[in-house]
C-alpha cells in the first residue's frame, strides 16, 4: 500500500487501481487539455500572505449556506458513473460527505439513483441536465423533490459534448465496436481487485437516475445511445427562468465563467453560481476557474453565492479560491481519486488532509475563520491583488512595452 499523504498521491493509487480506460476518464480533460493544465497551474501562481504572532489558537473553517451549516466550504462536485470508480460509489462519497458534516452532489449520469443515495446518505444535492425529454425533466425534477434534495445545480456548460482524446483512444468513449471491446477487457483483466469489487459486486451496472426512462435489464450502451439523443443543445436562458419557476429550493448555476452570464443568471434569481469549465472537461483554451473567479465575484459577490470547481488539489488552494471570493469549492477529481482508490474510507481521509492543510494555511497567514477570508490574504492585498486579478487577462504594460 503506497502512503498517501495528499490528493495527488490518490490520484496514483486510483491510477493502480483502475483500469485504463476508467483512470482516463477521470483524470483527462478536452481537446489538448490546456484548460485542465491551467485550472491546477493558476492556483500556483496566487501567492497567500504569510503573517505571524496571531494568535491561531482557535480556528473556524465552518460555514453556513444554503440554509444550512457545514464543517468547511468544500461539498463533493457531481462526477457521472462513480459507480465504476468503486462499488455503489456514490453512495460511498455521499456517506463520507455526511460524517464530514459536509454536502455531496450527485450527478445525473451517476450509477447511484437519486434514491439510492438518499436511502444511503440522508438529504443530498442533486445536479441536473436539462434533456430534451422535458417528460423526464419533469419527473426527474419531482423525485428530487420527493428525495428531499436540498439544491439543485443546474449544469449549462455542456450544451454539445467536448471531444476527450484520451477517452476515444482508451475506449471509454466511441461507438461499440470489437476493437473497443477488446480494449476495454484487455485494460479490466490487469485490474482483478477492481473486477472483484466494481465487475462482479458492483451491480446494477447502469445509470440509476435514467433507468425509469431507458429500461433496467439493458446495458451500459444503452444508457449512452439515450444520452446522446436527449442532450438538448437549444437550452437557453429561458429555461432557466422556467426552472427557476418551478424549483422552489435552492437553485445553482453550474458552469460560469463570464460575468455578464453571471450578471443574468442573478437576475434571473438563481442562488448560486458555480465558476467552472467542467474541470476542463469541455471547452479548451478557454479561462482556468480561479482566473475566471475575480471578476465574476466582483460583478455578483454580494449578490449570490460563489462556489467554483477545477484545479483544487488542497486546503491551500481552498483558502486561495475563499480569498478571491468564493464560498465554497467543489472537489471532483479529488473525490473520484480517493473514492476509487480506498472507497468511503479513502474519501474521508481524503477530507480529512483538506481540512488539515485548510487550517493550517490559515494558522499561518493568521485568517481566524473562513467566513473572514478575502484579498488581505493574498501577498500584497491592494497592488498585488489586482496582479492576481491579471492571471485573468493579459497585463497592459507588457503588451505596450511589445508593440
Ligand atoms: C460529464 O459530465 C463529464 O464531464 O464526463
Amino acid at each position: 500500500m503506497p502512503v498517501i499523504a495528499n490528493v495527488l498521491d490518490y490520484r496514483e493509487a486510483a491510477r493502480r487501481r483502475l483500469p485504463r480506460f476508467l483512470f482516463d476518464y477521470i483524470d483527462g480533460g478536452a481537446y489538448g487539455e490546456a484548460t485542465l493544465r491551467a485550472n491546477v497551474d493558476d492556483f500556483a501562481r496566487v501567492l497567500l500572505r504569510q503573517r505571524v504572532l496571531v494568535d491561531v489558537g482557535k480556528l473556524d473553517t465552518s460555514t453556513r449556506i444554503f440554509g444550512r451549516d457545514f464543517a468547511m466550504p468544500v461539498g463533493l462536485g457531481p462526477v457521472g458513473m462513480t459507480g465504476f470508480f468503486r462499488r455503489r460509489g456514490e453512495a460511498q462519497a455521499a456517506r463520507a460527505a455526511r460524517a464530514a458534516g459536509l454536502p455531496f452532489a450527485l450527478s445525473t449520469l451517476a450509477t447511484c439513483s437519486v434514491e439510492e443515495v438518499t436511502a444511503a446518505a440522508g438529504p443530498i444535492w442533486y445536479q441536473f441536465y436539462m434533456v430534451k425529454d422535458r417528460r423526464f425533466t419533469a419527473d426527474m425534477l419531482a423525485r428530487a423533490a420527493d428525495q428531499g434534495v436540498e439544491a439543485l445545480l443546474f449544469t449549462v456548460d455542456l450544451p454539445v459534448p467536448g471531444t476527450r482524446y484520451r477517452d476515444e483512444r482508451s475506449g471509454q468513449a466511441g461507438a461499440p465496436s470489437l476493437a473497443r471491446s477488446w480494449r476495454r477487457a484487455r485494460a479490466m483483466a490487469v485490474r482483478p481487485g477492481w473486477v472483484w469489487d466494481v465487475g462482479v459486486n458492483g451491480r446494477p451496472h447502469t445509470l440509476g437516475n435514467l433507468a425509469p426512462t431507458v429500461g433496467a435489464g439493458v446495458g451500459l450502451d444503452a444508457y449512452w445511445a439515450w444520452v446522446g439523443r436527449n442532450f438538448d443543445p437549444s437550452v437557453t436562458w429561458d429555461d432557466l427562468a422556467d426552472l427557476r419557476d418551478r424549483w422552489r429550493g435552492p437553485l445553482i448555476l453550474k458552469g460560469v465563467l463570464d460575468p455578464e452570464d453571471a450578471r443574468r443568471a442573478v437576475a434571473l434569481g438563481v442562488d448560486g453560481i458555480v465558476v467552472s469549465n467542467h474541470g476542463g472537461r469541455q471547452l479548451d483554451g478557454t479561462l482556468s476557474s480561479i482566473a475566471a473567479l475575480p471578476a465574476i465575484a466582483a460583478a455578483v459577490g454580494r449578490r449570490t453565492r460563489l462556489l467554483l470547481d477545477g484545479g483544487v488539489r488542497s486546503g491551500l488552494d481552498l483558502l486561495k479560491a475563499l480569498a478571491l471570493g468564493a464560498d465554497m469549492v467543489l472537489l471532483g477529481r479529488a473525490a473520484a481519486w480517493s473514492l476509487a482508490a480506498r472507497g468511503e474510507a479513502g474519501v474521508a481521509h481524503m477530507l480529512g488532509l483538506v481540512g488539515a492543510e485548510l487550517r493550517a494555511a490559515m494558522a499561518m497567514t493568521g485568517c481566524l475563520a473562513t467566513r473572514d477570508a478575502g484579498r488581505h490574504l493574498l501577498v500584497g492585498s491592494e497592488a498585488e491583488a489586482d496582479v492576481q486579478e491579471g492571471i485573468a487577462k493579459p497585463a497592459p504594460q507588457l503588451m505596450s512595452t511589445a508593440e
